[in-house]
């Protein structure tokens, strides 16, 4: 018999313990969020919970320790296998970890083939044109298949073969989950990168994975301005250094008319419009793969200037994304579910593709920004395709507050579900989506995880647990997270303090491996809190770079990244790639990148730069400093502001102390600096600093 809300709470949800935060120590991002009141709980409504996909709170331990890794049967069990597998978790050679292994599937088949029969005739994917008068584009699943079907034909004759690794830079359009899907069904591996990056990033990335194609498009539209990208594909192409791209296979944003200035480089480009002409009605069979060969790679940033290939496999990953997209998203079928990330990060592989399309789910694509030509564009989104559960970033939400906090209330629309990802939210932010973009009606689930993880690690099932503003919610089931201090002593629930947070055993969407780079996979994840060496793999513990903090009934709030990396819009960036770049210009002799809070983005950079002797300072400086990160990078890692300052405080050993300067640019105690090799700079950069106007430039 189903429980009531009130019986499925008791034993779930502990008394609240009084908050007293201490931070990690540092003066970075993770010291944002510390500060936030603790929230009251808002239950879900009962419609909800009504037609939710999980209503049992008996999963939880089904999913506990005791079960483990059995549990993980439940998310194989939604997928269709060529051949079943006949070990859930091989862990013999920590911390590489192999999941479902003996098995065989196919990508393409499970997200596209197997709906056919029930739902052929449904939508799979809805195209959403940034210009609105062009008609949206439904994409059935027969739809789907047979454009797919023949892409995968054009693809094989072009000389691509199982395990290659094909590099897409694809705006967001469907032809970008075609051509996943395509590379999925011959066995390729792919790797997109996000479309606003820089050819130079896409070059790096293709070099690393040794790609000889790269799959891009002639055009498409961002805030009302067409953006010519297939000129960046050239730039690619010319930076390569260790690999040569030696067919370009570009898409067309209007089939049959170029719209790019560039020119096609005759026996490297090919337009794939025109091409497809020969493959009408071409078929190729899913090739069936063994669960622990390769989907994709998605790099990410680190802590050195090189980005990571975090490489997810099959059968596990596409598993997890099922079981989550399921239970935690709660889609079924007959929803139409929209996700504003974009495919070229994690969430949209994740959450737009592999697990919607798994479970036979009608995703919308939606290629502008929500709000462009003004801020009830999304809201007239859901009306006309009545989306019933949204999904975005705590940073669209405040942008779309800022720009039309009233707008939701003009559109008849309805969500029953809500989903944030990829910053903390504020709870006064949260409110508001709660109030007026769901309307006070639909659930919200906080989602924390990372690209490493593959799918959502900590989040409230939403039918299960009462929403908590700011907080993500407990480990998600068979994920069983820990914080730990720097001494790696396990810091108690409700204790209010920070530290570390890190998962105890792997789970399938868990990545392999970066890329050709095993010992950085090592090192990164698993040496801090692990006893490398050891064979057996409890000994392992995955350090996921965030610090957090556990309210006395087990709800994570993470406060942000603990490492060089910063989090800027929900994107990514590795400092260290920001401080090459600005590194490369002749002027600077040494870079520092730090986070700043933002009222929007949640954090922004400001990079601070010390110019080599002869050098002068200048505006002029600044501005080429600033655009040519944004050119080796992309627009996004664009520092808001950089300063040049005559010196950079550092320590007796002269490592930089950007934790100094991060409380300069936050305007926050410096603490006590008479360690430091010059201290009297410090008074120096803050008077120059905080003496500036405060504006920030985009
Ligand atoms: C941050 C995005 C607070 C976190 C899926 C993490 C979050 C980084 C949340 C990963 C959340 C993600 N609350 N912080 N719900 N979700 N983060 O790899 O710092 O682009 O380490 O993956 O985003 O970013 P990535």
């Amino acid at each position: 018999m189903a429980k009531t809300i009130k019986e499925r709470e008791e034993g779930v949800f502990l008394p609240l313990a009084p908050m007293e935060y201490i931070p990690v120590g540092q003066v970075g991002e993770e010291a944002i969020a510390v500060h936030w009141q603790e929230e009251e709980l808002i239950q879900p409504k009962e419609e909800f919970i009504r037609q939710a996909n999980m209503t049992d709170v008996g999963i939880y331990e089904r999913f506990s320790e005791e079960n483990y890794p059995e549990c993980f049967k439940e998310y194989a069990d939604m997928l269709s296998w060529d051949r079943y597998w006949t070990q859930i978790l091989d862990a013999s050679n920590p911390p590489f970890f192999k999941w479902f292994v003996g098995g065989k599937l196919n990508a393409c088949y499970n997200c596209v083939d197997r709906h056919l029969e029930k739902y052929g005739n449904k939508a799979a994917i809805i195209f959403a044109p940034e210009p609105e008068d062009e008609p949206y584009q439904f994409i059935t699943y027969k739809e789907l298949y047979r454009r797919v079907n023949e892409f995968a034909a054009l693809l094989l004759d072009m000389g691509v073969k199982e395990n290659d690794v094909v590099t897409f830079h694809m705006p967001m359009v469907a032809e970008l989950p075609i051509s996943m899907l395509a590379c999925a069904r011959i066995g390729a591996i792919h790797s997109e990168v996000f479309g606003g990056f820089s050819g130079k990033s896409v070059a790096e990335r293709a070099d690393d994975a040794e790609s000889k194609v790269l799959i891009t498009m002639d055009s498409y539209y961002r805030s009302g301005k067409v953006i010519d990208h297939k000129a960046r594909a050239d730039e690619s192409v010319n930076q390569c250094k260790e690999t040569k791209i030696e067919k370009v296979l570009i898409w067309e944003r209007y089939p049959g008319k170029y719209s790019s200035s560039t020119p096609l480089v005759e026996g490297r480009d090919y337009l794939i419009n025109d091409l497809l002409e020969n493959y009408r009605g071409r078929r190729v069979k899913p090739l069936s793969k063994p669960a622990e060969d390769v989907l994709f790679l998605m790099y990410t940033s680190g802590t050195t200037a090189r980005p990571k290939g975090c490489q997810h496999s099959i059968g596990g990953y596409l598993s997890y994304v099922a079981g989550t997209s399921k239970y935690l998203f709660d889609i079924h079928p007959e929803d139409t579910y929209w996700c504003l990330a974009d495919i070229g990060w994690i969430t949209g592989h994740s959450y737009i593709v592999y697990g919607p399309l798994s479970i036979a789910a009608t995703s919308v694509i939606f290629e502008g920004t929500p709000t462009y030509p003004d801020a009830g564009r999304s809201w007239r989104i859901a009306e006309d395709l009545e989306v019933n559960i949204f999904h975005t970033s705590p940073t669209m939400i405040r942008m779309i507050r800022k720009e039309g906090p009233d707008e939701p209330d003009k559109y008849d629309y309805h969500f029953k579900l809500m989903c944030t990802v990829g910053e903390a939210i504020e709870p006064e932010v949260w409110r508001w989506y709660y109030d007026k973009v769901g309307k006070g009606e639909a659930a919200i689930i906080d989602t924390w995880w990372q690209t490493e993880n593959g799918g959502v690690i900590g989040s409230n099932l939403p039918a299960l647990r009462a929403m908590r503003p700011g907080s993500c919610g407990i480990g998600m089931p068979g994920i069983y997270p820990v914080i730990f201090d720097e001494q790696g002593n396990e810091i108690e629930k409700g204790s209010g303090k920070a530290g570390n947070i890190c998962i105890k055993r792997p789970w399938p969407g868990s990545f392999q491996t970066i890329w050709k780079d095993p010992d950085r996979y090592v090192e990164t994840y698993y040496s801090k809190y692990s006893k490398v060496g050891s064979k057996d793999y409890r000994d392992y513990c995955y350090f996921a770079g965030d610090g957090a903090v556990q309210a006395a009934d087990g709800c994570f709030r993470i406060l942000g990244r603990i490492d060089d990396v910063i989090n800027v819009a929900g994107h990514r960036l590795g400092a260290k790639e920001i401080e090459s770049s600005s590194g490369t210009n002749e002027e600077v002799a040494e870079s520092a990148v730090v986070a700043k809070k933002d009222a929007i983005k949640g954090t922004v950079v400001d990079l601070y730069v010390a110019l080599k002797p002869g050098f002068e300072p200048s505006e002029e400086l600044e501005a080429k400093i600033r655009n040519k990160v944004g050119t080796d990078i992309g627009p996004i890692a664009r520092p808001s502001r950089v300063h040049i300052v005559p010196d950079m405080p550092k320590t007796r050993s002269g490592k930089i102390m950007r934790r100094v300067l991060a409380a300069i640019s936050n305007k926050e105690s410096v603490g006590d600096v008479t360690s430091l090799a010059n201290p009297e700079i410090v008074e120096v950069i803050k008077n120059q600093v905080q003496g500036q106007r405060e504006s920030v430039l985009v």
